[in-house]
């Protein structure tokens, strides 16, 4: 491909290095090597080169991660090695958030300024950053190569927040999650970066005979022996006792709905997949897990991994698939590094390869990291994402059971999702459905963050109530007066104090006009301004839309603005005329919308106007 090349100068010995670490050194003078003579008569390679595009992502990565920031000259040369014209590789640096694409200090702190942040005192954390480092987006003096912070949405760590994300360079890049965090405590982990991992709160209180937590704090996550000696791999076993329509069968009968937030059935998401004619089929974990007030995922992997490596296996066992990718957000480094040491270790020892476990099916795993972007945790984004592109939603049909990833038939599933499986083959399809209610059946991991005694990750059968849940973590903080909670996260609603008494069942919330999303309970007693966090919200999805739809991309910012005015007490006309225009941009918005961002993005606003929060 004859490729336009811009950059006013190559790229550096540095910045090739880093590509070359991830696709081995160029063939010939067309994939960006030596021109020699024989490149003059034949251009050759052009085709193994675009084979590739999907690695562009991981690509970028390795130059931020080597550089610091990717220069022109840099996707020059990326562009020439995978085949992709320039402004397509630099659409794509530039979609995520945790790419630069301007020159930047070697260092950047992200400090999480999102809803449980908020209510923790991010703001006070920011002033001090401002106070040791700097103002926002400004460079100091940091060993050779500068610092810079910036504020952030959520990091995933609102358990334990204010929370904070070291990305250093270099020669030896680290990546660190930190929380609760101080400036004094980042200056040091910027000098000798650790693991920064705090012992996360948990408990189960299911009824016993399902338990995802039941290993979280007791398995070494970086021994695979611990986890068989834990009963590890069983499951496995079983599921290939049964067969694949067993494993089917079985989860069928459990009735498990997906814990991503869509809540969709599981089997007919696998027995459309195992039952697609055309080949390969793949098999995905999403473990991008955005979500403002979430964290499940990361206690699960960082503390469990093998548990989801296991988990994707019987999934691609179920779907007789033979490729699983684990898509993880860029922003877990530690739950990152836990898992590829996993799946390492599983391959090694004979877990996934060409003959797992000796039962004559094949099956590996890829683990790939996310760039900071909330819509790529949407299942299309994602799959986009993988393919090396912007993370952008595709349109629904064809869904991804009929063509996913490389227009390959594909299964998406949540982390927690797949670790229910686990479970459904523990105590049987029938007797997971026992537990819980009716329609929502198993246990659901419960995020408690804000105002909470305790905050942590708890595990209840479905249908305990909100007020239940609450009182595990301790109630409200100080025995303060409940103002509000927050369920579902950003995309989720306010409810008030009335609905202690509601069942957190699928059903239950849905009638309540509401949604458990991914499992967010946030508490806000009365000290809290909410308006704060109505606008942290906006904020959020004004960034977030990724921009393909007017009435997401448009519908936001304007939500935006009305909330501005709504908080300032200036309404254009009136108040009553300001909540109407609100009503129309979110029923545009749910409308016509390609995905489930702009479908959601006002009910927060519109859940808090209800409630007389704002605007009353
Ligand atoms: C904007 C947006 C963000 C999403 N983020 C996530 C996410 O971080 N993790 C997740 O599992 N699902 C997320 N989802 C839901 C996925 O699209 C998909 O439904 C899910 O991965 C399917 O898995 P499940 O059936 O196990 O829930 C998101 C959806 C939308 C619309
Ligand atoms: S609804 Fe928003 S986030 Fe989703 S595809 Fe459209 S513009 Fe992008
Ligand atoms: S880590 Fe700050 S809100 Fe989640």
């Amino acid at each position: 491909m004859d490729l336009r090349l811009t950059a006013k100068a190559p790229a550096t010995g540095a910045e090739r290095a880093a590509v070359d670490a991830v696709l081995g050194p160029p063939q010939s003078g067309w994939e960006g090597g030596t021109r020699t003579a024989l490149d003059a008569h034949a251009a050759f390679g052009g085709r193994a080169a675009r084979a590739r595009r999907h690695l562009l992502i991981t690509v970028l990565h390795a130059v931020q991660e080597r550089i610091g920031w990717i220069s022109p000259g840099a996707i020059d040369h990326i562009a020439e090695r995978l085949t992709v014209p320039p402004a397509e590789a630099y659409g794509v640096a530039s979609f995520y958030a945790l790419f630069r694409t301007t020159p930047s200090p070697g260092a950047v702190v992200h400090v999480c300024d999102d809803l449980a942040c908020q209510v923790n005192g991010a703001e006070e954390l920011c002033e001090r950053m401002t106070h040791r480092f700097g103002k926002e987006g400004s460079e100091s003096a940091f060993d050779g190569t500068g610092v810079t912070w910036q504020r952030s949405p959520c990091l995933g760590q609102c358990d334990r927040g204010s929370a904070a994300l070291i990305q250093r360079a270099g020669a030896d890049p680290a990546r660190v999650g930190l929380a609760p965090a101080d400036p004094d405590q980042i200056w040091r982990s910027l000098t000798a970066p650790d693991e920064g991992a705090g012992r996360p709160h948990v408990s189960s209180s299911s009824s016993g005979t399902v338990s995802l937590l039941r290993r979280v704090g007791q398995v070494d996550p970086s021994s695979l022996g611990s986890y068989r000696a834990a009963g590890g791999y069983e499951m496995l076993r079983r599921a290939v006792g049964l067969g694949p329509q067993g494993v089917l069968r079985e989860v069928k009968d459990a009735k498990l709905l997906g814990r991503g937030g869509a809540a969709f059935p599981t089997a007919i998401k696998w027995e459309a997949v195992a039952a697609n004619p055309v080949q390969p089929h793949y098999v995905i974990c999403n473990a991008d897990e955005s979500e403002p007030g979430t964290f499940k995922d990361r206690v699960l992997m960082e503390s469990d991994p093998y548990a989801l490596i296991e988990a994707l296996t019987v999934m691609g066992y179920a779907c007789e698939a033979e490729q699983g990718y684990i898509y993880i957000r860029g922003e877990y480094p530690l739950a990152e590094a836990r898992l590829r040491h996993a799946v390492a270790q599983a391959r090694a020892l004979g877990f996934l390869g060409p003959d797992v476990m000796g039962k004559g099916f094949a099956f590996d795993i890829e683990v790939r990291r996310g760039a900071g972007a909330y819509i790529a945790g949407e299942e299309t984004a994602l799959i986009n994402s993988l393919e090396g592109k912007r993370a952008e939603p595709r349109n629904k049909p064809p869904f991804p059971a009929q063509s996913g990833l490389f227009g390959k038939p594909t299964a998406v599933n949540n982390v927690e999702t797949l670790l229910s499986v686990l479970e459904i083959l523990g105590v049987g399809g029938p007797s997971f459905a026992s537990v819980g209610t009716e329609n929502s059946t198993g246990t659901r991991l419960f995020c408690l963050s804000g105002c909470v005694e305790r905050p942590g990750l708890y595990e209840y059968d479905f249908g305990v109530t909100l007020g239940e849940v609450i009182d595990a973590a301790g109630g409200v903080r100080g025995g303060r007066p409940l103002q509000a909670v927050l369920l579902g996260g950003a995309a989720g609603s306010f409810v008030g104090p009335s609905a202690l008494d509601m069942p957190l069942t699928f059903e239950a919330v849905r009638a309540a006009g509401t949604t458990l999303g991914s499992g967010v309970v946030l508490v806000l007693d009365d000290t809290v301004d909410v308006v704060a966090l109505l606008r942290r919200i906006t904020q959020f999805f004004r960034d977030e839309s990724c921009g393909q739809c007017v009435p997401c991309r448009v519908g936001t910012v304007r939500q935006e603005e009305l909330l501005a005015r709504l908080a300032s007490g200036t309404p254009r006309g009136s108040v009553a005329t300001e909540l109407a225009l609100l009503d129309d941009i979110g029923s545009v918005a749910r409308d016509a919308s390609i995905c489930g961002l702009g479908q959601t993005a006002i009910s927060a606003v519109q859940s808090a106007v209800k409630l007389g929060l704002i605007g009353s």
